[in-house]
């Protein structure tokens, strides 16, 4: 079974508890169909990339100015957060005009010339696409809540007050976590199962859905080449609303995700939108068990190219993991991959901790191997390699004392409703230190220089003091630098099909420092032996006897026939 969203952290935190026609131009070309797979996703979180115009926030023009950066990192594609116009309760997701770009970011021009310059690099582009739910300022809520005869009514989810209390649904956002909002104008409830400001869209009505339809025919003809639907699998609603039992890892699943219509609405998305424009599509999540993954992502379904599933990022996040669980998890979810459906491999994104700090070692002695092991691991699994900005050059968490500090509102909302149960703040506190997504939303550190180089004015959220040491600039020089070797590890992987394409057998699967395994495709092997502790480890593989290595984040590895010693955090990668 997997339980692949909501990720973990949303509990801990928020429970308090620890959680036609033709169209007329066409996207890219692409000779082949199946690109994606190919692919290496840099995801940009655009309010913290680059600023240009001295307001604190990332802006489009700052991504055109790194365009030359991005191309230099050997990435292929980019999966940019939303960047359409918001009231920003929730940085972006909720979203008041999905035609235009948020003022903060720029304008519709910089978008077009930053998608053209992302092409003129062969990099692609995927949008998020946030249709589980509307901004409150959307016109169509703002319609929907003056008249409850209104065309706009149905385009949202609402309960009369006549008939009493609504069923009880939880809101992953909402400071009561109650996902029922009372407007006094109808006198009515809407439902949102994240903020007060994000209701949900009603996605039987076949208006709303054409409306979705017209607003992505809309990018695509732009020339954007993928979307990544945003908690899309809760768009399904059952409105009988059966009787909640209550919240758990696996009720809220249950009762949210994967409803009765989701797979139509797919279907319907997908010959409108994805095969007519050759687009590709991920969504957030990958249902609840393999048998929805498999349903949501499998050739024959025609609905998603590939699953993006929680299990790997919700291995434990507190309090440390243990290696034998990340193994188990990402070889269980490769093995039932390995025939059909295509997989995303990622460690961190925007809603989670930094990658470094959450899975290596983030002290300074440490921390440069063990990104690197990291970003070896991302980068030699099979499935598309998500990688978030920032973890090519190491990115740690932050440190955060006060509430005031944090900007999310998972956070800050969280932080209301634990108190108000009575919760353990200071343990609170220490865990939300840990896991908050602001601790992966801290600006890009670009230099040593005043606000790392990301803005010349305050920064939306601040600058990590760390970047007197961890830089673009720094790292770029240094051909022994984190930068670099994400850059050779990115090299390899596309010189390399076997990476992407070749089989994956897992080697030592009990021991607790060392994860290895081999990959094979026509013909080709390579094994990758990675040390995910701070202590030397020797390790004895007869794989390893006459394999030569091709990429080590030591200098060198030291070893003996089949045997080898490796250093803490070496990870190598060796041609069988
Ligand atoms: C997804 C996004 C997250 C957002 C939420 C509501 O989980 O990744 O950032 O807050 O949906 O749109």
């Amino acid at each position: 079974m997997n339980r692949s969203f909501p990720p973990l952290f949303l509990f801990l935190l928020l429970i308090g508890c620890a959680r036609n026609s033709e169209p007329t131009t066409v996207a890219t070309e692409t000779a082949d169909d199946d690109w994606w797979k190919e692919s290496i996703v840099y995801q940009i979180y655009p309010r913290s990339f680059q600023d240009t115009d001295g307001d604190g926030i990332g802006d489009l023009n700052g991504i055109i100015e790194r365009l030359d950066y991005i191309e230099s990192l050997g990435v292929t594609a980019v999966w940019l957060n939303p960047i359409y116009s918001s009231p920003n309760d929730d940085n972006g997701y909720d979203i008041s005009d999905y035609r235009n770009i948020m003022t903060d970011f720029g304008t519709m021009a910089d978008f077009d010339r930053m998608l053209a310059g992302m092409h003129e690099r062969d990099i692609k582009l995927i949008m998020d696409v946030v249709v589980n739910h509307s901004s409150d300022e959307h016109e169509w809520f703002v319609q929907s809540k003056s008249s409850r005869d209104n065309p706009y009514r149905d385009y949202y989810h609402w309960w009369p007050a006549e008939k009493g209390d609504p069923p009880y649904r939880y809101s992953l956002f909402d400071a009561e976590g109650n996902a029922w909002k009372y407007d006094s104008t109808t006198d009515a409830y809407y439902l949102h199962y994240f903020s007060q400001k994000q209701p949900d869209l009603n996605w039987s009505n076949p208006k709303l859905r054409q409306e979705v339809y017209d607003i992505m025919t809309f990018w695509a003809e732009k020339g954007v080449d993928g979307f990544r639907l945003d908690a899309f699998q809760f768009a399904a609603k059952d409105t009988t609303y059966p009787e909640f039992p209550g919240l758990t890892d696996t009720t809220f699943i249950d009762y949210y995700a994967m409803q009765d219509g989701l797979h139509d609405y797919l279907r319907e998305m997908n010959e409108q939108i994805f095969s007519k424009y050759g687009v590709m599509s991920v969504a957030e999540g990958a249902g609840r068990n393999f048998e929805d993954a498999h349903a949501l992502v499998d050739a024959d379904r025609q609905e998603l190219n590939m699953a993006y599933a929680f299990d790997g990022v919700d291995v434990p996040k507190y309090g440390g993991y243990a290696l034998t669980t990340m193994k188990e998890v990402f070889s269980r979810w490769d093995a039932e991959f390995a025939e059909d459906g295509w997989l995303s491999i990622f460690l961190s994104n925007h809603d989670q901790a930094r990658m470094v700090s959450r899975w290596g070692n983030d002290s300074p002695e440490f921390r440069a191997p063990s990104t690197k092991l990291l970003n070896t691991f991302l980068l030699s699994m099979r499935g598309t390699p998500y990688a978030y900005y920032g973890d090519e050059i190491g990115m740690t968490n932050i440190d955060f004392d006060e509430i005031e500090d944090y900007q999310d509102i998972a956070a800050r909302n969280g932080y209301t409703k634990a108190r108000a149960q009575g919760k353990d703040m200071e343990q609170f506190m220490r865990e939300l230190n840990f896991l908050s997504r602001d601790n992966g939303r801290t600006p890009m550190q670009w230099t040593e220089g005043p606000q790392a180089g990301f803005t010349t004015g305050t920064p939306w959220l601040p600058v990590n003091d760390n970047h007197a040491q961890i830089n673009v600039a720094a790292q770029e020089d240094d051909p022994n630098s984190i930068l670099n070797h994400f850059r050779q590890m990115t090299r390899l992987r596309q010189d390399h099909p076997v990476l992407v394409h070749g089989s994956y057998e897992l080697l030592l699967p009990d021991h607790e420092e060392l994860y290895a395994y081999t990959r094979e495709w026509e013909g080709v092997r390579m094994l990758v032996v990675m040390n995910f502790s701070d202590e030397g480890v020797t390790v004895d593989l007869p794989e390893l006897e006459n394999a030569e290595v091709v990429i080590d984040n030591y200098e060198s590895l030291s070893r003996t026939g089949s045997s080898a010693d490796l250093n803490p955090w070496q990870a190598v990668i060796l041609s069988l």
